[in-house]
């Protein structure tokens, strides 16, 4: 690696004269000698998928057990795996899929396992292509990324199922977000895909929905709930004494041995287990904590370094969504953070002065207290009523959240850059 203007000796730790440590020199020295408190930090990341899944043996079972008629050639129903976040849907259902996967290479006839996230995807358009994909449609000629009407999409996938008599199974992730999607344009083409197998004059098509929202069972169609739901899995919360042993197990492939001390094992346990057996908070305390450890030069990860990770999450969940917000919406919060504790007008009026220093043009009042009630829902500001006598009632608001946390997550935003 050659790099250019280096006239500081790279191996000048201290300057004797002044006792002065270039800082950058300092971490880089630091990182050599230090010692890793990780053997393989790979493993602790989401995707990982271990070799043993603790606690998960009746789960595993029910789903492998949906899915064993394609190994005969046959359908298997639709599937529908629900239970709390971090509570092992996806590692479980993934697992299944490599391991079918495996022996379907044995068979004489075409097994197909397509696996789609719809998080990530901001369409059904793109969601259907990515399984288009996997299915053998790779050329914009066969199915162009855009243009195409979704029905036409779905009618080119099912074409390609009969062609070759595909036996696929089509797994959607996080499910509830397609039903967002399709809630706007395509309702008709998600209930042709619980039913898809019916069209089919050769191959199948079996639909597992994955979702960690219970609500969202309550707000789909019936008709799709019936045929979605043909078979359910649902996955309970780990208990404190469970998400310990899953930490215990993955310690032992991602950290070198005797630096994660018992208490903070207990705690990370004690800590995602509380709300409800979250396995992917408690995997990702210990990496963060682990981290900390590190650039502390601990020797250990102790205690003190899962509260501190547990802290820097918080905070991280708090940016992001500060972060997520449209400009409006940002200004607001800054308008109920100035003027904290009073009501909705007084907040109207201080946004309204935000507005004129950034020159937006305001919204009315009307939309401003929509606003308001759609900040409160997810926690960042918080209403109380207050009653006035013969006045009446009025509701004021505060900002739930540290203000330096606010500044700090807007200071990115250049359009907020005169009032932070
Ligand atoms: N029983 C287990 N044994 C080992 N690791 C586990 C177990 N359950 C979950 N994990 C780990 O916890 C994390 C979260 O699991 P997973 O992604 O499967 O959760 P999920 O139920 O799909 O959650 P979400 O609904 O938020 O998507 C992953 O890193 C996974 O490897
Ligand atoms: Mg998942």
């Amino acid at each position: 690696m050659a790099l250019a203007y280096t006239n500081v000796s790279s191996t000048q730790k201290t300057d004797k004269t002044t006792n002065y440590t270039d800082p950058i020199d300092k971490l880089l020295n630091d990182a050599v000698s230090g010692k890793s408190l990780f053997k393989n930090r790979g493993v602790l990341h989401f995707a990982f998928i271990p070799e043993v899944i603790l606690h998960r043996d009746e789960e595993q079972k029910k789903v492998t057990q949906s899915l064993i008629p394609l190994l005969k050639q046959s359908r298997p129903s639709n599937l529908l795996v629900y239970g709390k976040p971090g509570t092992g849907k996806t590692l479980v259902v993934k697992k299944v899929l490599n391991k079918i996967q495996e022996r379907a290479k044995e068979k004489s006839f075409p097994i197909e396992l397509v696996y789609a996230n719809s998080k990530e995807e901001t369409t059904l358009y793109g969601l259907l292509v990515k399984f288009g994909r996997q299915l053998g449609l790779t050329s914009q000629k066969e199915l162009p990324t855009t243009g195409l009407s979704i029905s036409e999409v779905f009618n080119r996938i099912i074409s390609a199922i009969e062609k070759n008599s595909l036996n696929t199974v089509f797994v959607v992730d996080e499910i509830d977000y397609l039903a967002e999607l399709v809630s706007k344009t395509g309702k008709d083409v998600f209930y042709s895909l619980t039913r898809a197998n019916e069209r089919l004059k050769k191959g199948s098509l079996t639909l597992v929905g994955i979702s960690n929202d219970l609500t969202f069972k309550e707000r789909l169609d019936p008709r799709v709930l019936s045929s979605l739901s043909e078979e359910e899995t649902v996955f309970t919360n780990y208990t404190v004494g469970q998400i310990k042993e899953i930490l215990e197990e993955r310690i032992k492939v991602a950290f070198i041995p005797k630096t994660i001390e018992q208490a903070a094992i207990n705690l990370c346990a004690a800590m995602s287990g509380q709300e409800h057996g979250d396995a992917r908070r408690a995997i990702d305390l210990l990496r963060i904590a682990g981290e900390i450890a590190e650039r502390e030069q601990a020797n250990t990860v102790q205690e003190e370094h899962i509260r501190k990770a547990s802290l820097k999450m918080e905070e991280d969940k708090e940016t992001t969504a500060l972060n997520s917000y449209p400009l409006h919406e940002k200004l607001l919060i800054l308008g109920v953070m100035k003027a904290n504790g009073n009501s909705t007008g007084e907040i109207y009026q201080s946004y309204k002065n935000l507005c004129k220093i950034t020159r937006q043009k305001e919204l009315t009042q009307r939309r401003v207290t929509q606003m308001l009630s759609e900040i409160e829902m997810t926690g960042l500001i918080s209403g109380k009523i207050i009653h006035q006598g013969m006045h009446g009632r009025t509701k004021k608001f505060n900002l739930t959240l540290n203000a330096d946390t606010v500044k700090k997550a807007f200071k990115e935003d250049l359009a907020l850059e005169d009032l932070l």
